[in-house]
């Protein structure tokens, strides 16, 4: 952290939330609080919440959530650093000089680097291009339907045939060495030294979402391998985190993404008027580009490649989407290979065709798997609705589920009513009438299970910060030791030291961490849904079964981590245990 705390908490303190917030979102008071049409996803109801108490936002739709500074972050894709200056200004705190740590400091003077150093090999890329020496590199781009305007818009370059051209061009500008190899564009082996990455090739510039470039894919200009080179993982390029075009994308007024797999499907697309296109990194779709995704868009049309690899790869990316709760259709590009294929020979009216015709991402599943059984034998037909029936009990909620019954039964000819048995049989038979535990995926970054314990986890932190009048009595029975996730854990340690003192700030809360996914989640502590109650006794009794099942379950993670020959250890969390489950042990009271 650059600024001291007391320096943040006062630039927080004076810039409220509801203030700040309606500057950007229209909000409307509803109880204690304020409520408006989501600016992190598309919606028409308005579920996103904004608290002058809690000094903080959340969105019951899509999950962002955090206090005045994680708002600038994400919306306005501030730093930290940049949030704060910027609330200071408007409130009128002086701030003081930044204090970077050493550490802090060098990385990210590397960071700025490396994108200066990309910034500049860009320019230089794109001034071969239309020099002389580019001539046929730009004509093979022309040749492939390119208009100017769109070479220049996605800053499309040249990289020279000379081996080192680049190299010695960035040492002339002053950067060292060791700088341009950190940034990927050089390459050593014994016998020609050190020599460019991308040679002969023209370059596509991948940028990120602020549109700085962070890397590039080189494309040969014959049928030599590998027809695609990327560049390497760097400091600045982190391929499951990034997609190409997003920085154009992220604007579009339609409420999904075209995914596909090139960047020429992209930069086709966009010419084309389809602004909304993005393409991941040459690598499979992840649970992080997923996770991007959904900060802009709760739905998306695949339009991945014809042939048997891109019908692979959309079925691998259906649930990975529905994981993070984006809903998908697929766009066939038949007869073509590729949507800029498709564009070239059928025109972008054609392609609006296909979009609007686009398949339900599960039905599109069962079409690839109706090719393997025979649907006119009865023996087949039956063996393909088993396995359809077993992939319906892939949607938890009813009303979905029930949904996706009727609609596969009467495309495939049979009684809703017996493939809804059919499926309750699926279920009980593969042992999964329980509902399956559910992974949460948070950017790819951490898969956390989000079972019973945790949500009870979160809960209790809720309920702390709702209603602070109960921390003596819960203090009583859960420390902050009890909960298991490290995440939480902090929470709840610093949670509690405020409540001690009488200082509840959730909003401070967050300025321990720095992270915006690190808000998000705490956000998303202190709102979790708590099931209406009526009556005290309702209320006392849910407090009671939440509180026992956090501190039951740090008491099994206790006794796991016990050394086994520790008996007496044992005993006592044991005999621990046993209070818990006697009826009446707790005395809580509303
Ligand atoms: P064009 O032939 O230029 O139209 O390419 P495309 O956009 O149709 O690409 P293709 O479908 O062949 O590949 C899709 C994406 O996979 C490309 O945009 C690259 O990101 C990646 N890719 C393709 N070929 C290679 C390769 O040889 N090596 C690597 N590393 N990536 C590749
Ligand atoms: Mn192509």
């Amino acid at each position: 952290m650059y600024y001291s705390d007391e320096i943040i908490e006062e630039v927080r303190f004076k810039n409220d939330i509801v203030d700040v917030i309606s500057g950007y979102v229209r909000l409307q008071k509803k109880g204690s609080s304020y409520f408006g049409l989501c600016p992190f996803h598309n919606e028409k109801s308005a579920s996103f919440s904004v608290s002058r108490q809690k000094q903080m936002y959340y969105c019951f739709g899509c999950g962002a959530g955090g206090n005045v500074f994680t708002f600038l972050m994400e919306y306005e894709k501030m730093s930290f650093t940049e949030a704060v200056q910027a609330l200071a200004e408007r409130a009128g705190v002086e701030l003081p000089k930044i204090d970077y740590s050493q550490e802090a400091k060098e990385k990210a003077g590397l960071k700025a680097t490396l994108l200066e150093i990309n910034k500049e090999a860009a320019r230089y890329f794109y001034a071969q291009l239309k020099s002389r020496r580019g001539n046929h590199a730009y004509t093979y781009l022309t040749d492939r339907g390119l208009l100017e305007d769109t070479i220049k818009t996605f800053g499309l370059g040249y990289a020279g045939k000379s081996g080192d051209e680049l190299y010695r061009y960035l040492r002339s500008r002053g950067y060292s060495q060791e700088h341009i190899r950190k940034a990927g564009l050089i390459n050593t082996d014994e016998k020609h030294g050190i020599y460019d990455k991308f040679w002969n090739r023209v370059m596509f510039p991948i940028m990120d979402v602020n549109s700085r470039v962070i890397g590039f894919g080189g494309r040969v200009m014959g049928d030599a391998k590998p027809k695609y080179l990327n560049s390497p993982e760097t400091v600045i390029f982190d391929k499951s985190r990034n997609l190409y075009g997003l920085h154009r994308a992220r604007t579009t007024k339609k409420p999904f993404f075209l995914l596909c797999e090139g960047y020429m499907d992209v930069i086709s697309l966009h010419q084309a008027g389809f602004t909304n296109a993005v393409a991941s990194l040459g690598t499979a779709l992840t649970a992080g580009h997923a996770g991007l995704i959904k900060r802009y868009v709760h739905e998306v049309y695949l339009t991945y490649d014809s042939d048997e690899a891109g019908t692979r790869a959309a079925l691998r990316a259906v649930p990975i989407l529905k994981e993070a709760g984006i809903s998908t259709k697929v766009i066939r590009m038949e007869p073509y290979k590729d949507p800029d294929e498709f564009i070239k020979n059928l025109g972008a009216e054609e392609f609006e065709n296909r979009i609007q015709a686009a398949k339900n991402g599960f039905l599109f599943g069962l079409e690839v798997l109706e090719k393997e059984y025979d649907l006119d034998s009865p023996e087949g037909k039956t063996s393909f609705l088993k396995e359809a029936a077993r992939r319906l009990i892939s949607f938890e909620e009813e009303l979905e589920r029930n949904n996706y019954i009727e609609a596969v039964a009467s495309i495939y000819k049979v009684s809703t009513d017996s493939l809804k048995k059919l499926v309750a049989k699926m279920a009980v038979q593969d042992g999964l009438a329980a509902p399956a535990i559910r992974y949460k995926k948070t950017e790819g970054r951490t898969v956390k299970k989000e079972d019973g314990t945790l949500t009870s986890q979160k809960v209790l932190l809720t309920w702390l910060i709702d209603m602070p009048e109960l921390f003596y009595q819960i203090k009583k029975y859960v420390a902050p030791s009890d909960f298991t996730e490290e995440l939480y854990r902090t929470v709840a340690e610093i949670l509690y030291e405020q409540l001690e003192t009488g200082e509840l700030s959730p909003a401070q809360i967050l300025d321990h961490f720095t992270e915006e996914e690190e808000h998000r989640e705490v956000a998303s502590l202190f709102n979790t849904r708590i099931q209406k109650l009526s009556t005290e006794e309702e209320k006392e009794r849910a407090l009671e079964e939440v509180i026992i099942r956090v501190k039951n379950n740090s008491i099994d993670r206790r006794m796991q981590a016990l050394n086994p020959a520790d008996i007496s250890g044992f005993q006592k969390l044991v005999e621990e245990k046993g209070k818990l489950q006697s009826p009446g042990t707790l005395h809580i009271s509303f």
